[in-house]
C-alpha cells in the first residue's frame, strides 16, 4: 500500500499573511517525517511567501490551477514553469470551482499536458453535480469526465480526485457523500484506469467536506489513497489531526 496522501486546497480562504501564519503553524502540528505525503496548495498570491515558510519541512507545495500559455501575450496567465520555479511540485487541475467558470474537459486535458510537460504532478478533479446524481447518471458522467480529461495523458504520475460538487463545502451545500458512495465511485474510476493499463503511478483521492473526524473512513488504501481537503485544511491543528488519522 502506498503512503496516504493529504492535499490541502486553501482556495481563497487565507490572505497571503494568514497563509504564512498557517504554514508556520504546520511546522509544529505536522510530525517530522510523517507517514503521510503532505501537500498544501495556497492561493497564487500566497505561493512566493508560503514557499520559504515550508522550507526544511516534509510538507510539499502545490498550486490551485495552471494556465495554458508559457509566456507572452497572456493577461492574467500563470505559467507552469513559473509554478515549478516557485517550488510547486503539484497542481490542481479541473477543480469544479474552475469548471464553473467555463473550463471544459478539453481545456482540463490541455492543462494536464502542460503541467506534466513542466514536471508538475497534476491533481485532476472530477465530480458530478447534485442534479446529475439525482438523475442516476453520476457514474456515467464522472467516468466520461475522467476519460475526456485524460485524453492527452499517456503515462507518468497522476492524482485523480473524486469530488462530488454537491459535497464540497462553501457553496451552501449540505450534502455529505458517504464513505461507501465515495469508495464505490473510486472503484469505478480504478476500473477505467486499469482497463487502460494506466493504474501505475495513479492515485485516487476523495474530496468534499472531509475533516479529521471523517478522513480515515474514506481512505482504504486500495480504492482511495488519500483526500483533497478544502476548508478543514486551512486550520493547522486540524491538518495535523488529519495527518494523525491517516497514520496507520
Ligand atoms: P471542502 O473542499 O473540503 O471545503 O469541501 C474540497 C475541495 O473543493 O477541494
Amino acid at each position: 500500500m502506498s503512503r496516504p496522501l493529504l492535499i490541502g486546497n486553501w482556495k481563497l480562504y487565507l490572505s497571503p499573511a494568514k497563509s504564512v501564519a498557517v504554514a508556520t503553524a504546520l511546522r509544529r502540528s505536522v510530525p517530522h517525517t510523517p507517514r503521510v505525503t503532505c501537500v498544501v496548495c495556497p492561493s497564487f498570491s500566497s505561493l512566493p511567501l508560503v514557499a520559504p515558510a515550508l522550507k526544511r519541512t516534509d510538507i510539499v507545495l502545490g498550486a490551485q490551477d495552471v494556465g495554458l500559455e508559457s509566456a507572452g501575450a497572456s493577461t492574467g496567465g500563470i505559467a507552469a514553469a513559473d509554478l515549478k520555479a516557485l517550488g510547486c511540485r503539484y497542481v490542481i487541475i479541473g477543480h469544479s470551482e474552475r469548471r464553473a467558470t467555463g473550463e471544459t474537459d478539453a481545456i482540463t486535458a490541455q492543462k494536464l499536458a502542460v503541467a506534466q510537460a513542466a514536471g508538475l504532478l497534476p491533481i485532476l478533479c472530477i465530480g458530478e453535480s447534485l442534479a446529475i446524481r439525482r438523475r442516476g447518471k453520476a457514474k456515467a458522467f464522472v467516468l466520461q469526465q475522467l476519460r475526456r480529461s485524460m485524453a492527452r495523458w499517456t503515462k507518468g504520475n497522476l492524482v485523480v480526485a473524486y469530488e462530488p460538487v454537491w459535497a464540497i463545502s462553501g457553496h451552501g451545500n449540505r450534502g455529505i457523500c458517504t464513505p461507501d458512495d465515495a469508495l464505490t465511485m473510486a472503484q469505478a474510476i480504478q476500473g477505467v484506469l486499469k482497463t487502460r493499463k494506466r493504474r501505475q503511478g495513479v492515485r485516487v483521492l476523495y474530496g468534499g467536506s472531509v475533516t479529521a473526524a471523517t478522513i480515515a473512513r474514506y481512505v482504504d488504501g486500495k480504492r482511495i489513497h488519500g483526500c483533497l481537503v478544502g476548508r478543514a485544511s486551512t486550520y493547522a491543528a486540524e491538518y495535523g489531526r488529519m495527518v494523525k488519522a491517516l497514520t496507520r
